[in-house]
This record gives structure tokens, sequence and C-alpha cells, in this order.
């Protein structure tokens, strides 16, 4: 292991490394926590961190740029890469290890395994991004297992992510509690997010109306307006305030995202949207509670 650039965190690139440092903390009888990242680190991803300093002694957060969950049209060669800025930010909110695995080390060669989960991948993102959450949930098994933390935390931002890694810990018998931070905005109300550095100025004025919108959607859903009409007029308002394109936005069941026709009264529901902004595709997502109450 050596330390980051910019300061004393320590770097982890070798699993064998990994494994050692946080078999010594358990040995000590000390709580592990994992925070996944693709790095170009926000407030959002420090936040989880920050978290998972609450749940656990020693916290791990991962730095990989997984080119399986990319699709060939997309960013990964573009996705920011920022490791030394990186390792100064988390040695500063207390993260204890970072581990930066090669590609050749996380897939070497010869690797022929995916993780499918059914259900919850289907629709949303996983309709406009073809492989994308095999990708996820095969590099997340990978350092769940690696790691083998006693907590790993996720940002609900990638909201469907979140329950794509609910349920794959759940179906595999994962030993590991996953935890899911909040959303981290800007003060306009744009969600944090390491894609927000490609916006032009234009369009990180026309950004924030995303979140706007879906507030506006989920007062009148949380009024029990049905789904269909208050979601198409959204849509309208989305391109109207200068989105290219409205991928989807839909209200779902909040833990198996089955589509809903209004807000249920007896469990919670969220509503998720994903629109590009320019070449820019921006998610977001907010929940739409059950009825005080009703279960
Ligand atoms: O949310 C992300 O940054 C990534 O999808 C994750 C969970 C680190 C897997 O590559």
């Amino acid at each position: 292991m050596s330390d980051a650039p910019n300061g004393p965190l320590p770097v982890a690139r070798d699993t064998g490394d990994l494994r050692r440092a946080v078999a010594a903390w358990r040995a000590a009888g000390l709580r592990v926590g994992l925070v996944p990242t693709m790095g170009a680190l926000h407030a959002g991803h420090l936040s989880l961190v920050t978290l998972a300093l609450a749940r656990a002694d020693r916290v791990v957060a991962s730095l990989f740029v997984n080119p399986t969950q990319f699709g060939p049209a997309e960013d990964f060669a573009a996705y920011p890469r920022a490791e030394a800025e990186d390792a100064a930010k988390l040695a500063a909110v207390g993260c204890h290890l970072l581990y930066a695995p090669d590609a050749a080390t996380m897939y070497p060669a010869g690797f022929a395994t995916t993780v499918t989960v059914e259900g919850v991948s289907r629709g949303l993102c996983g309709d406009h991004r073809p492989g994308h959450f095999e990708g996820v949930a095969t590099v997340v098994t990978k350092l769940l297992l690696r790691v083998l933390p006693d907590v790993a935390v996720f940002g609900e931002k990638d909201y469907q992510q979140l329950q794509v890694i609910r349920r794959l810990v759940a179906d595999l018998d994962l030993p590991v509690t996953v935890v899911g931070g909040p959303t981290v905005r800007e003060v306009d109300g744009l969600a944090l997010s390491s894609r927000n550095a490609y916006l032009t100025a234009e369009e990180r004025t026309i950004a924030p109306a995303l979140y706007r919108v879906m507030t506006e959607c989920g007062d009148a859903l949380q009024q029990g307006l049905a789904a269909g009409p208050v979601l198409e007029a959204g849509i309208r308002r989305l391109v109207a305030a200068g989105f290219a394109e409205v991928e989807y936005l839909a209200l779902r069941d909040a833990e198996t995202l089955a589509p809903l026709d209004a807000r249920p009264a007896d469990r919670p529901a969220r509503l998720l949207a994903a629109a590009r902004v320019g070449r820019t595709r921006l998610i977001d997502n907010l929940p739409v509670p059950a009825v005080a109450g009703s279960g």
C-alpha cells in the first residue's frame, strides 16, 4: 500500500493489501464500512462517507470507473478522473482507506461472470441504458466480496441502483447492511452529480427545473391525483424549461419499482426521472410517502 499523493490516506491497489488491512481491523474487533464510488467526488459522496463513519469504526472508499456499466455510446472515456483530489477529500472527512484497483485487477483475463438482477433492473434506466445494471450488480458484488464490510452506503440519488443492490444483497445472502444516503443538492435544487461538470453555463440554468417540476408533480401526486395526467404535464413543463429529451418521469413502488397509477395509501412510492439537457443526462428522484398513519 502507498500513501495518497496529496495526503495521508493509504491507497490499496492490490486486493491482497485491501484484505490484509480489513482483516487487521476485524481482528481488533472493529466494524468496517464501504462506500463504493467512481471518483470525481463531490459533497454527496463525502456525505456517504460520513454516514458510513457513523455506523462503522473503519471506512473504505473504493474508486473504480467501471467500464462494464457504460454503454458503447456513453461517457466512459470522458468520465472525470481526479484520484489525487479525491484522496485528499476522503482523508479530510476521515475515511481510512482508498481501494483503487485497475481494470485488470477487477476483471482479470478470462473473467466470464455477470450478476443479473431481474425485476428492479428492468424499466426506467434499465430500458435506456441496456446492460448498465448488470455492470453495476457485478462490480458491486465483487466489491462487497472483496471488502466484506458490515455496512455499505450508496446514494439515493441513484435510486434504481440502490434497489438493485438491496435486491442482490438479499438474494445472494451477502452479510452486509445496505444503507441509502439522502441526495445532496445545490441551493437551487439540482442534485449533485459528477456529470454536472459537463453542463455549459446555459444548461446549468436549465438543469434545476428537473427538481422543481418533480417537486410540483410530487405535491400533486401526494394529493391523490392520477399519475398519468400529472406526469404528462410534468414532461411538457420540462421540455418548455429547455430539456432536450425526457427519457422518463414515472411513479413507482418505492421498493419493487413496479409502475403505479396513483400514490398508494398504504405504502411509499417514488417519483423518478431521467432527462437530457444538451448532451448531459440527469437523473433524480423524490419520495412520495404513504398517507400518514396508514402503513
Ligand atoms: O454509483 C456509482 O458510483 C457506481 O455505480 C458504483 C456503485 C460505484 C458501481 O460502479
